[in-house]
């Protein structure tokens, strides 16, 4: 399928009522319910989905002129990127103040009704928790580089430069790829594992991390239902910075994932302050091992509610190409491995990768539709708490840019000089960049067919993609068989299915290279999903008894044939 480009392995490194009611009645006490295992959550990138003022960024009163349309998904969450203050190194991933919004976004007043609005209607709210690093205009890292006396000097990671060069580590974002700058303020360098606007906080320092308490405490106290951990497994660092051998870069999970004390910390973090509400907390990343996610979300180790790992996007990077066969057994082997102990999340796509429709499906006019609702019924069918893209919803695209100046995000571009400053294949990471470029999945949200998809009357701050005038809420409102009609449905479908959240899954017809089929099973009740992920006629094994199964969902309008399914077919089946 696709080849894959280095900084984005690395970054990515760093997604029938009546039949509906019985399945609720059936469920018995032995699970151990919890409302973010039932969610279903839907993450807003806030730059790009709704302009209320025309300067052509989307902002918090924009959210707010939508949430009647985010009800009518039937999502229970809501995950924000970040909104605080920032100056927009990397979209809000380097903060100058935890407790303010971000001037473009809007103000606190509007973060209050934004918040209420959601609540009114019955869904959560999760906010980003960007503290690996913060920016470099926070005033912390202001005073810290100011002197080596300074009392926040050691809320930062600086080595001095008599000593020599540091220990070599790498940065995911920087244009050498080297994580120390050298400050000649002091004559030291800092530590930033993403951009140089974006040192990393020294969470070995305890005041580092009273500080973060405080800032989740100010957040939560405002009524906030969780937060996602950004670039959580990073935080922990032995500080000593022995030498890795090389080639680490290529396995950066494994060298700076799960830090010497990190479990100590997320233990003091859940002492100090999640078990104190009741809140969700997801992890971005889960290490590297299948133990080291245990370790993060079992709930006997009271840290975190669950993680995101990466396998199943990373997937789409293997160089060479991936099979259906590689898919099934990666996300089988999470699935078994989660069985009976911890959590996980499951996604397909989000603000760090390319479009769900264009990376797993097919986004070409005759099969974007269809493909884009069989991973829609993947997603809502398995076990884990789905997390879905906005825009997703409506099968939105790649838009693919071919020049550089449409780019906007920093890994792009700072990648691409990167490759000029080092004389290499500038059309060739052009290329990758259309396929695997993060602002592929960052354009505006289609609203609708006028002039910029109606996300603004401005200029928008990246391109919409030109597909809006067929790809758009509003055309889809009206169709009951668009992506969008289709993604409430299966919303609902799960919602009111708990076979479909806690249910076991089983892999069916494991090697057939076409279909990925499994069963789910609760409480004697059984369903089956059967998902042809190719644009050919598939068949699933004739082993598999259809004569009492009831269809409950599917995304062809005209008769099921039975075991033959048509490109990119989904069903999912009751079996009892
Ligand atoms: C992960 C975030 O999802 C990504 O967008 C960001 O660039 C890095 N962490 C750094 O904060
Ligand atoms: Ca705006």
């Amino acid at each position: 399928m696709k080849k894959s480009l280095p900084i984005f392995i690395l970054l990515s490194l760093i997604c029938c009522k009546m039949a509906f009611a019985q399945a609720v009645q059936s469920h018995t006490d032995t699970i151990d319910r919890k409302w973010w295992k039932e969610a279903v959550v839907y993450q807003i990138y806030p730059r790009s989905f709704k302009d209320s003022n025309n300067d052509g960024i989307g902002d918090l009163k924009g959210i707010i002129s939508k949430l009647d349309y985010i009800k009518s998904l039937g999502v229970t969450v809501v995950w924000l990127n970040p909104i605080y203050s920032s100056p927009n190194d990397d979209n809000g991933y380097d903060i100058s103040n935890y407790r303010n919004i971000m001037d473009v976004f809007g103000t606190m007043a509007d973060f209050d009704a934004l918040l209420k609005g959601l609540h009114d209607r019955h869904i959560k709210l999760v906010m980003d928790l960007v503290v690996n690093h913060s920016s470099d205009e926070h005033e912390w890292f202001k005073q810290s580089r100011s002197s080596r006396t300074n009392p926040y000097r050691d809320y930062y990671h600086w080595w001095p430069a008599e000593k020599g060069k540091p220990t070599p580590r790498y940065s995911f974002f920087d244009i050498n790829s080297d994580a120390w700058k050298y400050d000649s303020l002091t004559n030291s360098y800092y530590l930033h594992y993403f951009s140089r606007k974006q040192p990393d906080l020294n969470w070995e320092n305890p005041k580092v991390r009273t500080e973060v308490d405080d800032i989740m405490k100010f957040w939560l106290d405002k009524g906030i239902d969780g937060f996602r951990m950004d670039a959580f497994q990073y935080v922990a660092k032995d500080t000593t910075f022995p030498v890795f051998p090389p080639g680490y870069e290529k396995n950066i999970n494994k060298y700076y994932g799960m830090g010497p004390h990190l479990h100590d910390y997320i233990k003091e973090m859940n002492t100090n302050v999640f078990s104190k509400y009741d809140i969700m907390t997801v992890a971005e990343g889960a290490g590297s091992t299948l133990e080291d996610a245990h370790n993060l979300v079992d709930a006997d180790r009271h840290e975190l509610n669950m993680a995101y790992h990466f396998e199943g996007v990373d997937i789409t990077n293997k160089p060479g190409g991936y099979t259906l066969l590689d898919l099934k057994q990666v996300y089988t082997k999470w699935d078994k491995d989660f069985e009976d102990k911890g959590w996980l999340a499951i996604f397909m796509a989000n603000h760090d990768n390319p479009r769900m429709v264009s990376n797993f499906g097919n986004d070409s006019p005759g099969f974007r539709d269809l493909s884009s609702k069989m991973l829609t019924t993947f997603l809502m069918t398995m076990r884990g708490t789905p997390y879905y893209y906005n825009g997703d919803e409506l099968g939105m695209t790649n838009i693919g840019f071919t020049d550089i100046k449409d780019y906007r995000d920093v890994a792009a571009l700072n990648g691409y000089k990167h490759v000029v400053n080092t004389g290499g294949d500038v059309q060739h990471y052009m290329q990758e960049l259309r396929v695997r470029s993060r602002d592929n999945s960052r354009t505006p949200f289609q609203w609708d067919s006028s002039e910029n998809a109606g996300f603004t009357m401005g200029t928008p701050w990246i391109k919409v993609n030109p597909n809006y005038t067929t790809i758009n809420a509003a055309d889809e409102d009206k169709d009951p068989n668009s992506c969008l009609s289709y993604f409430r449905k299966m919303v609902s479908l799960r919602k009111v299915n708990l076979v479909l959240v806690y249910g076991k899954y089983n892999l069916v017809d494991a090697d057939n290279p076409n279909v990925y089929a499994y069963t789910r099973e609760l409480d004697g009740k059984k369903m089956l999903v059967l998902l042809n992920f190719t644009a050919k006629d598939a068949t699933v094994t004739s082993g598999i008894d259809l004569s009492k199964a009831k269809v409950l969902i599917q995304n062809y309008t005209t008769p099921i044939n039975q075991n033959h399914l048509r490109p990119y077919e989904a069903i999912v089946y009751q079996m009892n």
